[in-house]
């Protein structure tokens, strides 16, 4: 199965802000139901906690939440840990899309095949960082530009 991560971030690394996406870019939000809509995405339980209302779970996607804390919904899936939820999400397709947040991508990074990320074109305020990453390590293989943020898409 295909691990992607999926992220969008500034120029300063920073994902997120008090428990927030720092910005609102609509075309991200597109993209991003795009690419993930019909596969299912493993996140952490904050960025659960931190979808609106009317996107939690996240439609259309099978949601698997990372958490010890023994959260008991009908409507998505619960995973105690990383290996836990890679495999819920192969037994329903051949790509899983990790979206975040930053402390499931630090976990995610070293065995993930792609990175799709919505590179920000500016330094913003805020709490939550995506991780480092070797870039000798990734290749850049799709690169498509727009005002102010490119989507860009790395592989192994
Ligand atoms: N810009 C972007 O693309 C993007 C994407 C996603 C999120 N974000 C932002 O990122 C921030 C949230 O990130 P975060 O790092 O604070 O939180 P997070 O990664 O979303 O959630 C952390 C929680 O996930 C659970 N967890 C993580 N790893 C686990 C494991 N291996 N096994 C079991 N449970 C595990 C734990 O839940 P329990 O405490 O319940 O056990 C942990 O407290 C928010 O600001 C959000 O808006 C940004």
């Amino acid at each position: 199965m295909e691990r992607i991560i999926i992220a969008a971030v500034a120029e300063n690394n920073v994902i997120g802000k008090d428990g927030e996406i720092p910005w609102h870019i609509p075309e991200d939000l597109k993209h991003f139901k795009e690419k993930t809509t019909g596969h299912p995405v493993i996140m952490g339980r904050k960025t659960f906690e931190s979808l609106p209302e009317d996107y939690r779970p996240l439609p259309s996607r099978t949601n698997i939440v990372l958490t010890k804390s023994g959260i008991d919904r009908e409507d998505i899936r619960v995973a105690e840990s990383l290996e836990e939820a890679y495999s819920i999400a192969e037994e329903i397709d051949d790509k899983a899309f990790i979206i975040g947040g930053a402390s499931v991508y630090k976990q995610a990074l070293p065995d993930a095949d792609r990175m799709v990320l919505t590179e920000v074109h500016r330094e913003v305020d805020g709490d939550t960082y995506f991780p480092e990453f070797d870039e000798e390590k990734w290749r850049e293989i799709e690169r498509e530009e727009h005002e102010g943020f490119d989507f860009v898409t790395y592989s192994r």
